[in-house]
């Protein structure tokens, strides 16, 4: 595998497979790979010749108060994990790289950054809209793989996409869970046994709300409270917060009547988590349940 850590040398690798006609898959990360990032890269691996990902921890997506430097790494143990799932080339760049002094230039995606994470979070999906952009210029990949986990990050890299003209397809990939149903995240690593326990709470109440919305309910607020209550029966759980928006526009909703997004953020301790799922109205008929 080809890894690397300046943009001259990616760019001069994606050249190369060009030349050679393979298609060019990208899988951005923030590297210590789970199940998850592994489940993009075989998807990446299934739809192009060639696959690259990015282990970026990015600073600009982090607030001053949350978990930068505690981020946890291991690149050894992510190359090999990569590489047993068939990826290419590593594009690991320092910070120095990546923000060289003098760097000035943001890009800011407006109005669906304007909730959810976006507000618990200021200047979270500009870090984001960036580094994704740079990644993008860098190794100009015909496919761009991320994950359903991340509900609000890849709409508005989608919207980016769009926006800004973007010569590329980016591809959402279902979120994976571990068996009890927790979603794969770099940031369980920070659960003790008791909070590990505790964060099960978020996708048992995700499904609790698709089985009430099965039976008939569609009124947001009162799928909402559910979730809220079911949520505050865990001691250890602390919400961020519950929101239902359409999907994918992320516009407000009174009563379902198509796809809308179920979206929580919930602290366990000083870890915060997020999950989301999509509640589908299958009949298009609203009750008043
Ligand atoms: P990171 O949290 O490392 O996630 C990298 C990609 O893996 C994202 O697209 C994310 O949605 C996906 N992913 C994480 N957990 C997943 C799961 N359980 N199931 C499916 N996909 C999952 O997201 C970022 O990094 C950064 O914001 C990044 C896009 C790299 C920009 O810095």
């Amino acid at each position: 595998m080809f890894i690397c850590h300046t943009a001259a040398e990616i760019r001069e690798f994606v050249r190369g497979a060009r030349a050679g006609g393979q298609t060019v898959g990208f899988v951005p990360t923030m590297g210590y790979l789970h199940e998850g990032h592994l489940e993009l890269m075989r998807r990446a691996k299934k739809q192009c010749g060639v696959v690259i990902i990015s282990i970026f921890i990015n600073p600009a997506q982090f607030g001053p108060n949350e978990d930068f430097t505690q981020y946890p790494r291991d690149l050894e143990r992510d190359v090999k994990m990569a590489g047993d799932v068939g990826v290419d080339a590593v594009f690991n760049p320092t910070a120095e790289e990546m923000y060289p002094a003098g760097y000035c230039t943001y890009v800011d995606v407006e109005r669906i950054t304007e909730r959810l994470c976006g507000l618990s979070r200021p200047g979270h999906f500009r870090g984001v809209a960036t580094v994704v952009t740079k990644l993008f210029n860098i190794v100009n990949p015909d496919k761009a793989f991320f994950g359903q986990k991340d509900a609000q990050q890849v709409l508005v890299i989608k919207r980016m996409a769009a926006d800004l003209n973007m010569d590329l397809e980016v591809v959402t990939v279902p979120t994976v869970r571990e068996a009890d149903g927790l979603a794969m995240s770099s940031r369980n690593i920070y659960l003790d046994a008791g909070q590990r326990q505790a964060a099960l709470v978020l996708h048992r109440s995700l499904k609790m709300a698709a089985g009430a919305v099965a039976s008939g309910l569609r009124d947001a607020s009162s799928i909402k409270q559910l979730v809220i209550d079911m949520i505050k029966t865990e001691p250890l759980a602390v919400i961020d917060y519950v929101e239902i928006y359409s999907h994918p526009d992320l516009e407000p909703v009174d009563k379902l009547w198509g796809p809308a997004l179920l979206a929580l953020a919930v602290k366990i301790g000083r870890t915060r988590l997020i999950d989301n799922i999509i509640l589908e109205v299958l009949d298009h008929v609203s009750h008043d349940v």
